[in-house]
């Protein structure tokens, strides 16, 4: 399909040549992120789903460049956080595209949700416990509500992103009617119905998905409301290894259209991942190499404060060399400069024998990857550019110590190394 691109984008496509200035120009570590990319893959999914509403969900990559360029594709933002709500409204999102998720929301988050609903009242609060709809309730919050049910089935790339059968999730499907009721009787606009079962769902649990989808159509006929839409959640998973197959989006949209049977109300999905996870590489130079007992290590100027996900969920992200000239392949294991022993970005990758200044890409970094970077070890957070038709722009400098030390009373009173 021309307007929606290959299905995967591996990370030997993108080309060295467009990569190195931009290390080059930018320095290291670099945040690379290519918004015909994400265009892309937002015109596929659109187009798997043809009658679904499109949320975006921003904890993905929330950088201004991204939200701009799928509010133009025309999808909705999901919001995670009042952070995120802000920065979802200040992109230029149609409020009545924006939904906020509340999971166990601090008071402040609350507070906020309550005066941009009275501001904007086409946005959409979704909630996942009886505390929750209390306590909005408390607020006068008088808005359009969702409600997030627990499906009580998770999936995803690995335990630690499966949602579906965690607790802090949702309400349970067997109360789930009861709590519609109440946000009724409180006065709340009840449009809709939620559930996301997990991160990174592969072909092979599509019979997980359907079940998640297959409980929102039970509350929804259970509760005898005209809902105005059925929320499934995100979660599609993209491969992160060369061999693994892309996700086949048309036999998720069928199955869950064949769940959603004698529902009547617009299906909404919220993918994060699947819109920005290939559109993104990391870039980090390499600055020691150690041979110690056959093994070979590459010392890197990105690690867990860059890309956390190897470190904090064993994730694969595939690694690849920028040298020019061809050297002879040894199996290397990229590590960072963070003094923890979880700090690897891979191991036991076939690479050019690495030797210093070599420039290495790391591919799928676009989604959960400069989101989740850190402070730690007062490291400053990289710098992102955006590609785009007109060329590149800088969409995020890279942090000083002064952005790291900024809330301390001492701040600023330290000289940049
Ligand atoms: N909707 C809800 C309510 C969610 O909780 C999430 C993800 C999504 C949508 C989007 O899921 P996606 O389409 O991106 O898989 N940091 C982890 C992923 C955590 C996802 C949490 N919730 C990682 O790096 O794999």
């Amino acid at each position: 399909d021309a307007d929606g691109g290959p299905a995967v984008r591996r990370l030997s496509a993108w080309d060295a040549d467009d990569l190195r200035p931009l290390a080059d120009a930018y320095g290291t570590p670099l945040y690379v992120d290519d918004r015909s990319r994400v265009r892309e893959n937002y015109a596929r999914l659109a187009e798997a789903f043809p009658d679904a509403e499109v949320l975006f969900a921003m904890k993905a990559n929330a950088g201004g460049h991204v939200l701009r360029t799928l509010r133009d594709a025309g999808a909705g933002a999901e919001c995670a956080s009042a952070g995120e709500l802000a920065r979802a409204l200040d992109a230029g999102f149609d409020p009545a595209d924006v939904h906020y998720t509340a999971v166990n929301p601090p008071d402040a988050d609350l507070d906020y949700a309550r005066r941009v609903a009275d501001e904007h009242p086409a946005l959409t609060v979704t909630a996942g416990a009886r505390d929750t709809v209390e306590r909005l309730a408390e607020r006068g919050f008088a808005g359009r509500f969702c409600l997030r049910v627990h499906p009580g089935v998770g999936a995803g790339h690995s335990e630690s992103v499966s949602t579906g059968k965690d607790a802090k999730f949702g309400v349970p499907a067997d109360e789930a009617v009861d709590v519609l009721d109440r946000a009724a009787e409180h006065g709340f606009d009840v449009v809709g119905l939620h559930a996301h079962a997990g991160s990174g769902i592969t072909n092979d649990q599509l019979d997980d998905h359907e079940r998640v989808v297959s409980t929102l159509a039970d509350v929804a006929r259970e509760s005898g409301r005209d809902f105005e839409f059925v929320d499934v959640g995100g979660g599609f998973g993209v491969p992160y290894r060369e061999r693994e197959d892309a996700l086949d989006l048309d036999r998720v949209a069928e199955r869950t259209r064949d769940a959603l049977t004698g529902v009547d109300a617009t299906l909404m999905v919220e993918p994060g991942r699947y819109l920005v996870a290939d559109a993104g590489v990391l870039l980090t130079e390499v600055n020691t190499v150690k041979r110690v007992g056959g093994a070979v290590i590459a010392g890197a100027d990105a690690g867990m404060t860059t890309l956390v996900r190897p470190a904090m969920y064993g994730s694969y992200h595939p690694i690849r060399s920028l040298v020019e000239e061809s050297r002879a392949t040894e199996e290397v294991s990229v590590v960072g400069p963070v003094c923890e022993s979880t700090d690897v970005l891979g191991e036991a990758r076939d690479l050019p024998a690495p030797e210093r200044g070599d420039l290495l890409a790391v591919g799928n970094a676009g989604a959960y990857g400069v989101e989740m970077a850190s402070n730690y070890n007062s490291r400053p957070r990289p710098a992102v550019v955006a590609l785009d038709d007109e060329g590149e722009e800088l969409v995020r400098r890279r942090e000083t110590l002064a952005d790291v030390t900024h809330a301390e009373d001492t701040a600023g009173t330290y000289p940049d190394p």
